[in-house]
């Protein structure tokens, strides 16, 4: 009799201890009537969101199904489905203030991403990725202070980076692909590990200040931007550096400098406009597997050294001479790459390197001979 009491008396002041503060109900119920209830089908999170019942006090059974996690009387979480709801996202979504997690990826939602959002005090993980929030990178995004990750690819967002991210000293992941930011490459932060700003409008060129923080990247994604200059050496030697994609960018040269401590296993220059010769420096590095050069203005012979790497890509350019003849012994590790569409003497028909077949002698001819008076000059 007294157990059920006590029993009942602990069961009651357990569930008052949980309500949720009424601010962050507030919050939660601006952020759902943001949204069309058009598109807001009765499988889907968000139409479990019932006010009517508390949404931190479990037990879930009917209402407050998912979407939002809590500890204690706050709301951490808001990781929703992709269920394709559309709307905005209101500014009264910083009262959540002890949010550590928003996922909102592949919906539709669309407008600015709210100032408000960057005062969020303990965000870690933000993904907004697979919207259509636009309008310019808020230079408040730097206040993030805690951010992990930080994902908002595929939007339309716009403008230019802010000059350092340097003050998010947290952030490892970085993911700004497929959106239309332009301007420069920004100062990264230190202790980043991946950044993709993969299908955007950046321009100008590598500058030594980007990457000197950021000694634990390892992957660096900018393929499909208008990035120009010269791929300095000191960029291949960033520490830590494994993966570089620069892919369909508008370089026009590279340096490679001896290898030191490197760990680089891809590199995609494809689709430039880069020009000169193939250094043989390049087959030094350790660890390379994969080197990508296709479609440039490369000229010369393909350096022996070069049979090593088990990926190579040199098609598109002006390579000359006969190609290293272990490329087609059976001892040579290459596993996919093409020597095709260059100038090349004599590449095997029946190797798969050479299936795409060698650039007319005419271009040939012409691409050399303006390449001497261009030396002249
Ligand atoms: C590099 O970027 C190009 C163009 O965006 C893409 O096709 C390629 O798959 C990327 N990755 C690697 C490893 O080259
Ligand atoms: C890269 O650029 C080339 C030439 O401009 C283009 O044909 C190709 O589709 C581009 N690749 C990607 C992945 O955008
Ligand atoms: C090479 O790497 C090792 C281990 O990571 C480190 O101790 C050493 O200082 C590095 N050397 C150079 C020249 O960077």
């Amino acid at each position: 009799m007294y157990t059920t009491i006590i029993i009942l008396l602990i069961l009651s002041t357990t569930t008052t201890a949980i309500a949720t503060i009424s601010s962050d109900i507030t919050a939660l119920k601006a952020i759902k009537s943001s949204i069309n209830p058009a598109t807001i089908p009765s499988y889907t999170c968000l139409h479990s969101w019932d006010f009517t019942s508390d949404p931190c006090s479990p037990p879930h059974v009917t209402h407050f199904l998912c979407g939002l996690s809590c500890s204690g009387k706050r709301v951490t979480q808001l990781t929703l489905d992709p269920a394709g709801y559309s709307g905005t996202l209101p500014p009264i979504i910083s009262q959540l203030t002890q949010l550590i997690t928003i996922d909102l990826s592949d919906n539709r939602f669309h407008g600015q991403i709210p100032n408000s959002l960057f005062s969020l005090p303990n965000l870690q993980t933000l993904i907004l990725a697979g919207n259509s929030f636009s309008g310019v990178i808020p230079p408040a995004i730097t206040n993030l202070r805690k951010i992990q990750t930080l994902d908002i690819s595929h939007n339309a967002l716009s403008g230019s980076l802010p000059k350092t991210l340097a003050s998010l000293t947290e952030l490892t992941r970085l993911d700004l692909s497929f959106n239309q930011v332009t301007g420069p490459i920004p100062v990264l932060p230190k202790n980043l590990i991946q950044v993709a700003l993969k299908a955007n409008s950046l321009s100008g060129d590598l500058q030594k200040q980007s990457f000197t923080e950021s000694s634990q990247l390892e992957v660096i994604e900018v393929s499909q931007n208008s990035l120009t200059g010269t791929i300095p050496g000191w960029f291949f030697l960033t520490p830590s550096l494994q993966q570089i994609n620069l892919s369909n960018n508008s370089f026009t040269r590279f340096q490679i400098l001896k290898p030191v401590n490197s760990s680089l296993v891809a590199v995609n220059l494809g689709f430039n406009k880069l020009s000169g010769y193939l250094p043989a420096t390049f087959s030094a590095y350790p660890m390379l597997a994969s080197f990508t050069l296709s479609y440039n203005n490369l000229k010369g012979r393909i350096p022996w050294e070069y049979t090593k790497l088990p990926r190579l890509f040199l098609d598109g350019n002006l390579f000359i001479g006969l190609p290293p003849k272990d490329f087609f012994s059976r001892k040579t590790f290459i596993i996919s790459g093409s020597l095709g569409d260059n100038c090349l003497k004599s590449c095997p028909a029946w190797s798969k390197l050479c299936f795409k077949s060698q650039k007319p002698c005419s271009v040939c001819q012409k691409a050399y001979r303006s390449g001497k008076l261009e030396s002249k000059s």
